[in-house]
Formats: C-alpha cells, sequence, structure tokens
C-alpha cells in the first residue's frame, strides 16, 4: 500500500488558522534515514499565500506592538512550558525528518526551550539608558521600538532552535512575524507554531507558509510590507536574500556558511582535542555552521593526533537516529550526500591523503537512507578547496603546522569566520588566539559547536553581515533604537548653543 494514503496532510498558519494553500498543491516530508518513511504531506504555498500572510502580520502588529513587553512575555514564557513538556515528541518527529540522533535533537529543543525562557525575561528588561542632558530641565533617554512585520527564513538543520533564535525576539519586542521553514523540515515547524497558538499568542502575530525559495521566499524578502528580513542558510541564497531586500532598505539580518577550525598545539591534552574533534567535525553528521571541518595541528603531535583521530572515526556507529547505538545519522537529503561524494572526490583529486571514510553506504539498513561514512582527509594543504569551501557532510580536513602563528594564518585564510577554537595548556597561546582570530565565536579547549543562548551568535567575513542572533544582541536585529527628549523648562533651550556660564 503506498505510504501517501496514511500520510497527515499539514497547512498553513495564516491570521490564527490552519488553512491550505491556495495552489491546492502539496508536497511531501520524507525520513532522510528511510525513504520508505513518509512523515507527512505540506502545503507548496504561493505568492498569494505570503500575501496573505504579510496583511495579517500587518495588521496584527498595530495591536501587539502595544501590548506592554511584560505581558507578551508571559505568553512567551508559557510557551517555554509547552515546549518543556512536549520535548521528548518534538525530538522524535525531528530526529524522523532531519536525521541527527535523538540526543541532538533533544538539544536541538533544549536550545528553542533557553531561548524562549531567556527572551521571555527581555520583556521585562530591553534596558534602554538615560543620560543627563547638558541642558537644564531637559530629560534624555532611549527605548527599543519593533519594527513590524518580520519575514524569518530558517535552514533544516536545527529546525526548533533556529526558529526560535528569531521569532521568540521579535515577538517580545512588539514585532508580528511570518515564518517559512526549510522544506525538509517543516514538522518541527508546525510543531513550534503550535505551541505559541497554544501559549495564547493572538491571531496574525505569528504566521506560517510553507514552500519553496521562489514562490515563498521571494516576496518574504522583497514585499513592501516587510521590514525585516532574518535569514539563516547558505552564503549563496544569502546573497540573494540581501539584493532582493536591497531597494526597499529593509533590515537584514544573515548568517551563514562557516569553514570552523580547531587548532591543536604541541602542549594539547591529546585525548580531550581528539574527543572535540570528533564532536565538532561528525556530530550532526557534520552539517552545522559551526561544525569543526578543519583541524589544523602542530606538526610535533601531527602523526600521533591523526592517527587517534582516524581511528575514532571508523568506529562511529552509522545508522538511524532514532536507535539509541547510532551516534552519527545520515546527511539530510540526496542533494546533500552528492555534495559530500563530490568534495571526496576533489580532495581525492587534489592530492589529499584519504586517511578513513569516503564512501557513500548503501547496504542492507542504509539502502533507502543518506548515509556516509565519517571521512578524513590528512596533510591536507589550506590551499585546497576541501580545507577552503564548506561541505556541510562528515568530512573534516587535517593539515600541519610548524607555530601558533601559521596556526592562526590558517584558520583565518578562509571567506568565512563563524567559529574557532584553540586545544592548549598555554595561557599565553590561548589568550593570543583568542584576540587574533578573526571570527564571532572562539573556544579554548572545546570544539567550536556549543554555543548557548545568551551569548551573540554570528559570525564575520562572509559568514554574517555584522548582526548577531542570541543573547541580547538579537534585540539590536528586531528593534530599533528612538532617543527621546522631554523638555520641561517651559521655554525654548537650543542645544550645542545655549551653554549656560557656571
Ligand atoms: C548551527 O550550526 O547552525 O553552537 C547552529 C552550536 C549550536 C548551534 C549551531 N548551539 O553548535
Amino acid at each position: 500500500m503506498p505510504t501517501t494514503l496514511k500520510a497527515t496532510t499539514y497547512n498553513n498558519y495564516i491570521d490564527g488558522a490552519w488553512a491550505p494553500s491556495a495552489s491546492g498543491e502539496t508536497f511531501e516530508n520524507r525520513n532522510p534515514a528511510n525513504t520508505d518513511d513518509l512523515i507527512g504531506v505540506f502545503q507548496k504555498s504561493t505568492r498569494q499565500d505570503v500575501e496573505a500572510a504579510l496583511a495579517a502580520a500587518a495588521r496584527a502588529y498595530e495591536t501587539w506592538r502595544l501590548v506592554p513587553a511584560p505581558r507578551r512575555a508571559e505568553l512567551l514564557f508559557k510557551a517555554a512550558q509547552l515546549i518543556v513538556e512536549r520535548k521528548d515528541q518534538f525530538a522524535r518527529d525531528m530526529t524522523r525528518e532531519m536525521g541527527k540522533v535523538l540526543n541532538e535533537t533533544g538539544g536541538d529543543v533544549q536550545e528553542a526551550i533557553d531561548m524562549t525562557f531567556y527572551m521571555a525575561g527581555e520583556g521585562r528588561r530591553m534596558f534602554g539608558q538615560t543620560v543627563p542632558s547638558e541642558l537644564r530641565n531637559k530629560f534624555a533617554m532611549s527605548m527599543r521600538q519593533p519594527l513590524g512585520v518580520c519575514s524569518i527564513i530558517t535552514p533544516w538543520n536545527f529546525p526548533m532552535a533556529i526558529p526560535s533564535w528569531k521569532i521568540i525576539p521579535a515577538l517580545v519586542c512588539g514585532n508580528a512575524v511570518v515564518f517559512k521553514p526549510a522544506s525538509q523540515t517543516p514538522l518541527s515547524a508546525v510543531n513550534f507554531v503550535k505551541v505559541l497558538e497554544d501559549a495564547g499568542i493572538p491571531r496574525g502575530v505569528v504566521n506560517m507558509v510553507t514552500g519553496d525559495g521562489d514562490e515563498v521566499g521571494t516576496p518574504l524578502t522583497s514585499h513592501e510590507a516587510v521590514r525585516v528580513v532574518s535569514f539563516t542558510g547558505s552564503t549563496h541564497v544569502g546573497r540573494i536574500v540581501n539584493k532582493a531586500a536591497a531597494p526597499g532598505f529593509k533590515k537584514v539580518h544573515l548568517e551563514m556558511g562557516g569553514k570552523n577550525v580547531i587548532m591543536i598545539m604541541d602542549d594539547a591534552d591529546l585525548e580531550l582535542a581528539v574527543d572535540g574533534c570528533l564532536w565538532g567535525g561528525f556530530g550532526t553528521t557534520g552539517q552545522r555552521c559551526t561544525a569543526a571541518s578543519r583541524v589544523v595541528v602542530h606538526e610535533k603531535v601531527y602523526r600521533r593526533f591523526v592517527e587517534a583521530f582516524v581511528d575514532r572515526a571508523k568506529s562511529l556507529v552509522v545508522g538511524d537516529g532514532l536507535d539509541p547505538k547510532t551516534q552519527m545519522g545520515p546527511s539530510n537529503s540526496e542533494s546533500q550526500l552528492q555534495t559530500v561524494m563530490k568534495y571526496v572526490e576533489i580532495g581525492k583529486g587534489e592530492g589529499a591523503t584519504l586517511a578513513t571514510g569516503g564512501h557513500r553506504l548503501e547496504k542492507g539498513a542504509y539502502a533507502r537512507g543518506f548515509f556516509h561514512e565519517p571521512t578524513v582527509f590528512a596533510d591536507v594543504d589550506p590551499g585546497m578547496r576541501i580545507a577552503r569551501e564548506e561541505i556541510f557532510g562528515p568530512v573534516v580536513s587535517v593539515m600541519s603546522c610548524r607555530s601558533l602563528d601559521e596556526a592562526i594564518a590558517i584558520g583565518n585564510g578562509v571567506e568565512y569566520g563563524l567559529s574557532a577554537s584553540i586545544y592548549t595548556q598555554d595561557i599565553n597561546r590561548a589568550f593570543t588566539a583568542m584576540r587574533d582570530l578573526y571570527t564571532g565565536i572562539f573556544y579554548v579547549n572545546a570544539p567550536t559547536i556549543g554555543a548557548e543562548v545568551h551569548l551573540p551568535f554570528g559570525g564575520t567575513k562572509n559568514t554574517g553581515n555584522g548582526h548577531r542572533e542570541a543573547g541580547v544582541a538579537a534585540l539590536d536585529v528586531f528593534s530599533e533604537w528612538k532617543s527621546v527628549y522631554v523638555d520641561f523648562s517651559g521655554r525654548l533651550q537650543r542645544a550645542q548653543i545655549d551653554l549656560e556660564e557656571i
């Protein structure tokens, strides 16, 4: 019996109602570990749906912006609590559609919980500044104000965490949102939006439209009703988003590619470094923007490191993320897997040493999924494409260096700047690297992944466009400053001119 007959159909969420797309068309969401498993059928939406969602958001904004921020936050606290209650189910749904192992999808949901509690707390802070005026009987302060309708466009690798990083700060600041989740992970988006609905967020404040980039993404980045576009995805698509939003002078927040480096010095705790490289490189099957896809090792410990790292990579258990024995799940899609395989060929062609892995896994239980061996290239030259381009898969490139200076130069020698790390016992080396790596995130004696929600998250160079999400920095994306002067002198006082003699 074709599985399509059993599949649940999920709708868009527009103006407080779950409704099908005007197109009458849908798309399928299948499990990347087993494509026979049809998770659900989702709306293949059109521009018309997006316009309805934007109109609903624009209407709802006018009342939502006037709800006192601490009251808005109460609803977000409720939402956070609901995610806590539904965490296990959400994690299972996410593993089924995204592929990463259960403890990682649990972490993804936890990150959404953390962010929602954290940002709800901002409802009673959202600090502005009060400053003394240079004139008598005049009061001066700054305050945050919302912008209006925000487009939220998110990737499939963190299907609940990343939407929460954007939607929750947008809401606490008083904005309304239209959310387009990745087409590979729409069930997690439905789960998240349902939580917001159940928490009592008023109709129209949050809207969700599923579908592809051309039909749904394009109007979300260019429509005149949109004031903010927050996008996480590839640098290639980020550039398209940036251009589409530019003529309307929208505020654009972009979070894009990475080619993150772990530097291992000759005084490092090697066992700890191997643990870190394994988690950083193969956690989430390498499909994190923060993945440690490059490792630079001091020549004195290079051979020892490569041997131990390759041994451990070989022993990783690859499989269905729902199986508790699995340590690494599949790639998220056939095209993602094809990219991995393409880069394996590129690496071999460039003359790097394929130290382990390098093959698609297709036999037996792997036959219906997008599985690939954990792959390590050794003796990589920093100029090779596998050392410079984002692969977004289980492929790690290992290079050797002669000094900290050389490691830093290699670390900085790519177009991206999200995250970097150093393993060393020497505090001087740690602080030097912390200062000189031009990235948005830096770790000492830990891998390049593991950011927490209360510090800024984002990167330099082609990783981002200067904004940060998470932490208080996220408020800067979803609010604008207004400076307010109140003159209670009862007469005209001219700033910079009517200076008083003392
Ligand atoms: C991403 O890589 O897309 O720091 C997000 C981390 C996670 C978030 C990653 N907390 O790896």
